[in-house]
């Protein structure tokens, strides 16, 4: 009989770059979950997809020389693309929904609209500012040195006619549901968003664009579309059938039991989302979670940084039941965690490979060796032996449980792993071998089997959401047929007389130093594979004497400030610190592939002695370097940009 109903969800990711390790970090967490529910007997529903609107995925579609949909259709059902990665990871969602799905866009069309009859949308002029990267529109206060407080990015300056969403007239009601109810976890964040940004003033959100096409569109005032966060909340309802008759459980399943979500949009979630729900009338979900990044070297992964961790490679070379595992055994849900892969190989050796793993082989061999695979129903306890490994077994799935509950997979991990080393020691304790000298102790030598086999069981039954190939694989192994949560506390489920099987090596051993070499090698030919097919400029033929050679004086150059040139579609006009004290001018032809705001902070390299020449009507006191070449006959210019630890006016030699 069904406990009840439970739903749950991730973010709905981008389709702007194929996905890293850190999407499928909150993914994988939410699939235990979801699997964990199903186990002790909830009705769960478990919903994920692709939030595939917005003015990033219209440019980045217009750079690839494809339409929007085609872009998107790529990233998400192409080879490799998002479907692949959660078949691969074995992801059990029993939802994907597409915010381009025509349904969800009719139903949203229908939201925007109830919204605005109520009173809570209504038209104004939208000045501030915009990060594009993060589609979120800022105030002036809400920048961290002037920069997107998410991203750290520059923002750009927008104004344009546009729809506004009275967040203010909810403050006081969101300030309430965070600060005096468990809604937003972990508790930190509760400090985050009502320091932040209710305190200093929750001001009405701008919920309509009219300066690109890709969006839902405002059915009432054509040319807006709808502001992509706004499409994106509902999907977690539409999904379930609201507005539209696609799917008829609503009812059934909302409010949900938990949003799973990055940390860095528990704004939109913990904020925004309420009380655009109190806006419709619609109950509140149950709970925001909101989890921590996986860091590489210190910082996020993102796409632009060129710092991401492919699952892809991951999975196919540890497997995917040890990423898994590994994703939710090292890191705390709900902190940063730095991802590296000499942990994530520790972890295999440690945990899988030599405690788990050799758990599993060891007893099975023992009982094929000393029993034939069939242990007798004579068997014989010895209370002082046994009865400690048994009372932490019997008591496991409750503290399981306590920490599943609170999403604290570590602790829930860790409580299993205890046994488990217990369990190990518990054959050194008994020493099999030598009661397997004795005739008179096969009795006594099979209810240490016995004992040992009801441990695995119970272990890998509750490591099944995190593991469930491997941990079903170990049932076969183990000869269970009862594993069901019932069955989990307390102790001698398994028939007297079970029957083992052998098998492959379940978690092999890692050679940390060959994979290590091996991922490194990958990565470079990956990076190398994604670079354009170059054809390259002829080498000059003409030496050039070293002493002409050292005449130009090449330094670091910080940019300042970056700007158009008015009536130039070609010209960058700089702004430079050169180190000197006075700041450097110098313009360059590089408009066509940069976006001036892009280009400030940047850590370039000039020719600072050429003779000053006027562009434009305008100075310029050097030249920026560029990388040239030519990608299918058309020419690109690339700055040379340096590590931004390198100081202004440093001598390049
Ligand atoms: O934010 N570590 O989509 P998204 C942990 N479309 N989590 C990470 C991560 C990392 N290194 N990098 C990304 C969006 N994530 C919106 C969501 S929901 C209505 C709309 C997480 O593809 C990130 O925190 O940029 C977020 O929760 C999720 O991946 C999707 O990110």
């Amino acid at each position: 009989m069904s406990k009840g109903k439970f739903y749950i969800t991730t973010p709905i990711y981008y389709p702007s770059d194929k996905l890293h390790i850190g999407h499928t970090y909150c993914t994988v967490a939410t699939d235990a979950m979801a699997r964990y529910k199903r186990m002790t007997g909830y009705d769960v529903m478990f919903l994920t997809g692709t939030d595939e609107h917005g003015q990033k995925i219209e440019d980045k579609a217009a750079a690839a020389g494809v339409t929007p949909q085609q872009f998107v259709d790529n990233i998400v059902q192409g080879e490799k693309g998002i479907l692949d990665l959660w078949r691969l990871m074995n992801i059990s969602n029993d939802r994907f929904i597409r915010t381009t799905d025509d349904y969800h866009v009719a139903a949203i069309q229908k939201i925007f609209k109830k919204m605005y009859d109520n009173g809570d949308i209504y038209k104004g002029t939208y000045k501030g500012k915009y990060c594009k990267p993060c589609e979120s529109f800022w105030t002036e206060s809400q920048l961290v040195d002037g920069k997107c407080p998410d991203c750290g990015r520059e923002v750009q300056d927008a104004e344009e006619e546009a729809y506004f969403f009275r967040l203010s007239k909810y403050a006081d009601k969101i300030q309430d549901l965070l600060e005096n109810t468990d809604f937003l976890e972990p508790r930190s964040r509760v400090n985050e968003m009502v320091n932040n940004f209710i305190k200093p003033g929750l001001e009405d959100l701008c919920v309509s664009r009219t300066s690109f096409t890709w969006g839902v569109p405002v059915d009432f005032d054509p040319g807006h579309v709808v502001y992509v966060w706004v499409d994106a909340l509902f999907n977690y309802t539409t999904a379930l059938g609201l507005f539209n008759d696609k799917y008829n459980d609503y009812d059934e399943f909302w409010p949900a039991d938990v949003h799973f979500v990055g940390k860095e949009i528990v704004r939109f979630h913990s904020i925004i989302w309420p009380a655009m729900l109190m806006s419709m009338g619609m109950p509140l979900p149950k709970k925001v979670f909101g989890h921590g990044w996986l860091l590489l070297d210190g910082g996020k992964m993102s796409k632009s940084k060129g710092n991401v961790v492919d699952p892809y490679v991951l999975a196919e070379k540890f497997g995917v039941d040890a990423l898994r595992f590994f994703l939710l055994r090292t890191f705390p849900f709900g902190s940063d965690g730095n991802f590296s892969n000499e942990s994530l190989i520790q972890t295999i050796n440690v945990d899988l490979a030599n405690d788990l793993g050799n758990l599993v082989s060891r007893t099975v061999a023992m009982v094929q060796k000393y029993f034939d695979g069939t242990l007798p129903q004579d068997q014989e306890t010895d209370e002082t032996l046994d009865q400690p490994l048994v009372d932490m077994v019997a008591a496991l799935r409750d503290s399981y449980e306590a920490y599943m509950e609170k999403y604290a997979f570590q602790n829930a991990l860790a409580e299993v792993f205890k046994v488990i080393s217990r369990a190990n020691k518990y054959i050194d304790e008994n020493a099999p071998w030598v009661l397997a000298k004795d005739e008179s102790k096969k009795a006594r030598l099979a209810r240490v089997m016995y004992t040992l086999l009801e441990s695995i069981r119970v272990c890998a039954a509750l490591l099944i959401p995190f593991m469930p190939e491997s941990c079903t694989e170990i049932m076969k192994r183990i000869g269970a047929s009862e594993y069901g949560w019932d069955s989990l506390k307390g102790f001698g489920v398994l028939p007297m007389d079970v029957t083992v099987a052998a098998g492959d090596v379940l978690f092999p051993r890692i050679d940390a130093e060959k994979a290590l070499a091996e991922l490194e090698a990958a990565a470079e030919a990956a990076k190398k594979a994604t670079l354009p097919p170059l054809e390259i400029e002829p080498f000059a033929e003409e030496n050039v004497d070293f002493e002409t050679f050292c005449k130009s004086d090449f330094r670091v150059v910080k940019v300042k400030d970056c700007q158009p040139v008015k009536k130039s579609n070609k010209l960058l006009k700089f702004t430079l610190d050169d180190g000197s004290g006075t700041d450097r001018q110098i313009l360059s032809g590089i408009a066509m592939y940069y976006k001036p705001e892009d280009l400030i902070g940047k850590t370039l390299v000039a020719i600072v002695n050429l003779p000053p020449r006027k562009m434009m009507g305008q100075d310029s006191c050097g030249m920026l370097l560029s990388a040239v070449h030519t990608e299918k006959g058309e020419e690109r210019l690339n700055l040379l940009m340096l590590n931004d630890a390198i100081p202004a006016g440093a001598k390049l030699c």
